[in-house]
């Protein structure tokens, strides 16, 4: 399990089991103490097998890994066949599967980003150095972004992140033994309510604002899907309201796109902002359930919405639909919605087919309507001020605010709440404090791993949905990472293929073997240049879906407008 002489553990991604055969114990006996224990652990729950995951987190929290004779008790429980879970539990890179004769995983972990902004930051130093300080006991491991890219680098020892950290304070950490998450200081649902919070929930329930009204509010603003894909929110919505009832709803709080941070910046200030767009969404829907899937890198975040959802339940605030939170378990993949909801439901999270479309047929089979979370933060921000309000904010000719996830080489990185349509030097100069002194600005990424890289020559574009096309560009959720010329653009392009190759989740052969391919050539002294094209082309025609399709990107800007760094 290391990495030979780097002795970092093996980052095992989503779809691992795919590459290689899954491994489950086949025909074993079942263990009478493994089948106590896992009774023990369920006990009083009435298993369904949507909650598999759930009760897989439970028996990995409290044995520190996955073993085969607690697997095959669990299946036994929840009469499933054992390849059924030994699939969905090595799907997952946060379950650690222990088969038998094998040593379990030291009790602590801690996972080191290495994701572009992190890389950027100085993470592989980090992660060739750390596990010579923290010695056999504490396992160190590669891991993707964890949406926190403006402090890197960034690394998370048990369930607790360190920012801008180092191989000193991670060593610290460990000895300490310091694992638990930090609740941040947010505003809770008094605060909210003392604020004037929930007053546009409270018009929807009372009759005083119909569907239609706050539909055509959302659509006055030209408010878009801020998980990237910028579907107007207002258009779904009325979408999943002409599909037959019941309905449901689910919202993607999975950020996973490297350097995407803002979800996770509104969920840890004002969390019931987003869950009062929530619950104006369940009502405008009538959905019977909301299900909220927060990634599991957002641990603070999973405990401050219990609270709050319990809190809100208490008041009679959700008393028209019904919350249920659940948590994900490491896979970018599981932030497209379709997989998303094979994950809500138990399983590997592999991206659906279309059509149907989700809003036709989602979760459980039913009309979902699919949001993320900052779509739904702005729903009783723009009740408030109104359409004109956020539909007059943009710049060069563009509507709307957006709010940019910042990292990389500029002075003062985080979210910027800026007007849709601002080009990045705007961003960099007027939002950023500029450069980081020294540093020239060379290129950016305007959409994370997914949207390519653009050079400093088309730094006055204006940043939008729709405007980045035709330069084989898009913006998607807004992740910009700026790029200087300390950075070699070839170097950056591998850092995110690795990151593809790792999240595929392996359905198909195009992404899978691709972007597996696509690192290996990368990985050369001398590119091979028409054939990393002639994969390109392969994998944005062929794959099933935006992971796939969207892979290829940075190889392909890198050779448009930074052929000076190809290894040739
Ligand atoms: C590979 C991939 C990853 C995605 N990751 C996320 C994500 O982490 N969060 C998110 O909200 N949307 C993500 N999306 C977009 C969702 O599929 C979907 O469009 C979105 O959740 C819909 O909500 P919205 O209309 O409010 O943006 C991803 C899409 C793809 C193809
Ligand atoms: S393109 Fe195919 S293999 Fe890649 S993530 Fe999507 S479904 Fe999985
Ligand atoms: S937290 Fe490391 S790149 Fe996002």
């Amino acid at each position: 399990m290391s990495d030979g002489d780097t002795n970092v553990h093996q980052f095992r991604s989503p779809g691992f089991g795919r590459r290689k055969t899954t491994p489950h114990s086949k025909g074993r006996q079942l263990d009478p103490t493994a089948l106590e224990e896992i009774q023990a652990l369920l006990a009083g729950r009435t298993l369904q097998r949507d909650e598999l995951i759930e009760y897989l987190h439970l028996i990995q929290d409290t044995y520190g890994h996955l073993h085969a004779r607690h697997l095959n008790a669990l299946a036994s429980e929840m009469k499933l066949g054992m390849a059924e879970v030994f699939e969905v539990a090595s799907f997952y890179a946060h379950f650690d599967l222990v088969m038998e004769g094998e040593v379990p995983p030291p009790a602590l972990t801690i996972r080191v980003c290495d994701s572009l902004s992190c890389e950027l930051m100085g993470a592989q130093k980090i992660l060739a150095d750390l596990p010579g300080q923290v010695g056999q006991n504490v396992r160190v491991m590669r891991a993707p972004c964890m949406g926190r890219c403006h402090q890197a680098p960034v690394a998370e020892v048990g369930h607790k992140h360190h920012t801008q950290t180092s191989v000193a304070a991670l060593a610290a950490a460990a000895e300490a033994h310091d694992s638990h998450p930090d609740i941040p200081d947010y505003q809770d649902l008094a605060a909210y309510r003392t604020a004037g919070g929930y007053r546009h929930l409270h018009s929807c329930l009372n009759g005083s604002i119909s569907v239609e009204q706050v539909i055509e509010v959302l659509e006055g603003a030209n408010l878009r899907g801020l998980g990237g894909a910028g579907f107007p929110t207002g258009r779904k919505w009325k979408f999943v309201r002409m599909a037959p009832k019941p309905r449901l709803m689910a919202v993607n709080g999975d950020e996973g796109e490297p350097g995407t941070i803002k979800d996770h910046h509104y969920l840890t200030r004002t969390p019931h902002k987003f869950l009062e767009g929530m619950l104006i969404g369940a009502w405008a829907v009538e959905a019977e359930a909301v299900y909220i899937y927060m990634r599991d890198e957002y641990p603070e975040v999973i405990a401050l919405l219990k609270a709050e959802i319990a809190k809100l339940e208490a008041a009679g605030l959700s008393n028209h639909t019904k919350i249920v939170l659940r948590r994900g378990a490491g896979a970018y993949i599981c932030g497209e919605e379709s997989a998303m909801i094979e994950s809500i439901e138990g399983k590997r999270g592999l991206p659906r087919h279309r059509p149907p479309y989700v809003a036709q047929e989602g979760l459980f089979g039913r009309p979902t309507l699919v949001n993320n979370v900052e779509s739904l933060h702005w729903v009783p921000e723009i009740l408030e001020n109104g359409a004109e309000w956020f539909s007059s904010q943009g710049a060069n000719e563009r509507k709307g605010l957006r709010s940019f996830s910042v990292s990389g080489r500029v002075k003062n990185p985080g979210v910027k709440l800026a007007p849709a349509g601002i080009t990045i030097r705007q961003l960099i100069d007027d939002y950023c404090d500029g450069m980081q002194d020294g540093q020239t600005f060379k290129g950016y990424l305007p959409g994370g791993a997914s949207g390519g890289i653009l050079p400093a020559s088309l730094g006055d574009i204006p940043l939008d949905f729709d405007t980045l096309q035709p330069y084989g560009s898009f913006i998607g959720s807004a992740a910009v990472v700026v790029l200087s010329d300390q950075d070699n653009i070839a170097d950056v392009a591998l850092n995110l293929m690795k990151f593809f190759e790792d999240e595929s989740c392996g359905q198909c052969t195009p992404c899978r073997v691709g972007t597996e391919k696509a690192v290996k050539l990368m990985q050369q002294d001398t590119w091979n240049v028409p054939l990393l094209e002639q994969l390109s082309k392969t994998m944005m025609d062929a794959s099933i879906c935006g992971l796939g399709q969207a892979a290829p990107n940075p190889i392909l800007t890198l050779f448009k407008y930074f052929p000076e760094d190809v290894p040739r």
